[in-house]
Order: structure tokens, then sequence, then C-alpha cells
């Protein structure tokens, strides 16, 4: 990975002399450096990477073609300073979205510059369309939370508790091949399946509970997102009745997600579903964010997003019902938007499964 070239973009629509990348995933997308520590400069005639001893030579394997720079005594600051005096940077970028005001405060008052200026997210708008070796990663990434799924079904038995079952899915995650996590297992069962990001805890599974697994892992950096709710022994009526509406909703987003839509679009046509079925007030979250290198993404698929859906971006698609007391269900797949409907990453299975 070595997008310096795309970071002239941002130079020249905000008229900078150079931009100091800070945060780590953005120092990856830029560099390929993966050590996330330190700051990754770009100008038009210079790029390098600024880091520390403990990551110099991985720095100097990972972000090809960059002149990597280790901090001495002086700390970064005086790194910083001797490059820009050097190249006599006036506007210099920095990423104001992703900065501790007491590290924005010291570079204000250390660096030799005229101007510090604040970036939005111009640079998390570069990743928005991914590049066919990062949609490859993501791909795979989803593969291992696939084989996760299909494995965790014959783990789970009534009397585990949710964090068992959580760690598990982490375990088991890992030993196919993932790196990390996407973030920590959700595994919520019965009534804590009403709470969309409910905590693991020691409560045991039962028979009549809802259980919603929703996970993800990085692979080479990249994240995945699935979920999947099942019922523990048989279902209720109204048990089928929520999980098929939730189904409903996302076979019909899934069907009609596509390049050109506004992201508030898509989510509509899962909200309607699930609103007339009698559920306003049940699904108060988007229905789905982008993945890449963070496990949130933009453009989002909610009411609010109004960007436009292009060829290359990952979209989950994720509606849920929650009914406070009773339980709740989402079903989360993993997409990539294309020119006429999408490819679906996610392979679990969606018929509801009672275990
Ligand atoms: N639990 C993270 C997500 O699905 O967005
Ligand atoms: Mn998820
Ligand atoms: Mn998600």
């Amino acid at each position: 990975m070595n997008n310096y070239k795309r970071v002239e973009e941002i130079l020249e629509k905000q008229k900078l002399d150079a931009v100091l990348v800070s945060n780590g995933k953005n120092m990856r997308y830029i560099s390929g450096f993966a050590g996330e520590t330190g700051y990754v400069y770009i100008s038009k005639l210079r790029h390098a990477v600024i880091t520390d001893f403990r990551y110099t030579i991985q720095a100097e394997m990972e972000a090809e073609g960059y002149e990597i720079i280790t901090i001495a005594n002086g700390g970064y600051e005086e790194a910083i300073n001797e490059i820009l005096k050097a190249e006599q940077v006036n506007r210099l970028g920095f990423e104001a979205e992703d900065m501790l005001y007491s590290n924005y405060m010291s570079l204000k008052d250390k660096l030799q510059v005229e101007e510090l200026v604040p970036l939005k997210d111009d640079i998390a708008r570069l990743r928005r369309i991914k590049t066919p070796r990062e949609l490859d990663m993501i791909r795979q990434a989803e593969a291992i939370g696939d084989k996760v799924f299909t494995e965790i079904l014959t783990f789970i038995k009534p009397g585990m508790t949710e964090l068992e079952i959580a760690a598990r899915i982490e375990y088991l995650l890992k030993v196919n091949g993932a790196g990390g996590l996407s973030f920590p297992a959700i595994v919520a069962s019965g009534i804590n399946s009403s709470m969309p990001h409910a905590v693991p805890s020691l409560k045991k599974i039962e028979n009549g509970d809802f259980l919603t697994m929703d996970f993800g892992c990085v692979y080479e950096g990249y994240c995945s997102d699935m979920t999947r709710t099942i019922v523990i022994g048989k279902a209720s009526d109204k048990q089928k009745e929520v999980y098929n509406t939730v189904l409903e909703a996302q076979l019909a987003a899934l069907d009609f997600i596509k390049a050109g839509y506004q992201g508030k679009e898509v989510d509509k046509v899962a909200r309607d579903i699930i609103y007339k079925a009698g559920y306003e007030g049940c699904f108060g979250h988007g229905l789905g964010h982008s993945v890449g290198l963070f496990i949130h993404e933009s453009p989002r698929l909610s009411y609010m997003e109004e960007d436009i859906l292009l060829p290359g971006m990952i979209e989950t698609v994720e509606p849920g019902i929650y009914i406070k007391g009773f339980g709740g269900v989402r079903i989360e797949d993993l997409v990539v938007v294309t020119e006429d409907g999408h490819e679906n990453y996610t392979h679990s299975d969606k018929k509801l499964i009672e275990l």
C-alpha cells in the first residue's frame, strides 16, 4: 500500500504545502507502515514516516519508497521542524479529528510553521472506494467470520454464559487466521438482545432465548463485520414474526442497493418495512456503515446520509428490531456496492436457526 500520491489531491484542494498524518490507520493507508505510531509527512516532494526506534525496522520493511526518520532526543517536534525548515513549509495540514488537544497544543507551540490547518475527514474520504486488493482482504476477513459462525453453532449449548460464547468466537476467529478483532464480540441472549450493543455477561443462555452474535475480525489490517441471531430451542410465533420482519427488511435493502443511490435511500427501504410491520421505535440505529481499516467508516446507510454510493464501496446491511423486555434481532451482511447491485461477502445462512 502506498497512497501518498492520493494525498496530493488534498494538498491542492486545501492549498497546503504539506500534510501531517497522525491517525495510525490512516498512516497505514497512506504509507503501508502498520506500526500506527508516529506521523506520516507528505508534501509534493517528500514523503516520510517519522517514528521511534521501536518501529524503525518495521517502517523500513513496510513503507516502500518512503524516507524513514527515527526521532532522537528532541522528539517528534524537532524531527518535524527539520523537514518543515528544509522544505520551507508555511501551511501544514493536520488531522484535527484525530488529535488530542494536548498533542495539538504541543505541535502549535513547538512547530515552526505559519499555519496549522485543520483537516476534517479529508483522508477518510480517500479511503471510501476500495481497491481490488483491499476488497480481497475484506472478503477474506468476512470468510473467516462465516467459518466461525458454522463452528460456533456446534459449540453453543443451553447453560453456557454469553461470555463463554463470546470468548469462543474470538478464539475461533484467531485460530482461523485473523490477526485481531474488529471489535469485542457481542453476544446477547434473551432480553439482553434488546440492546443493540449489549456487552456479553455471565447470563446463561436458556431455551427460548434469542441469541444475537455480532462479530468481526481483522485480516491484513482490514475489518469484517457480521451478525446472526438464532433461537435456543423452539422459536415462539412472536419470535418468528420479529425475525422474519428483520429478514424481509434486510433482503429488500440488499435487493435495492446499488451505485447511484444515496445512503438514506437504502436505509429507507429497510426502515419502511420494519415500521409498517408495527415496529416504529424499535429500530433506532442506521441500516449500515462502511468498513475498511476501521470498523466504522463512511458513507453510512442512515436517514442522514446524503452521499451517493459508488462501485467499490463496502457497506454493512444490518437492520434490527429491539423490544425492551422481550429481546431483539439483528441480521448483518457485508457487501461491496457494484454498478448494478452488490456482491455479498457474507454467506452464512439467514433462515431462522432453532438450535
Ligand atoms: N457491532 C458493530 C457493528 O455492527 O456495527
Ligand atoms: Mn456488526
Ligand atoms: Mn456493523
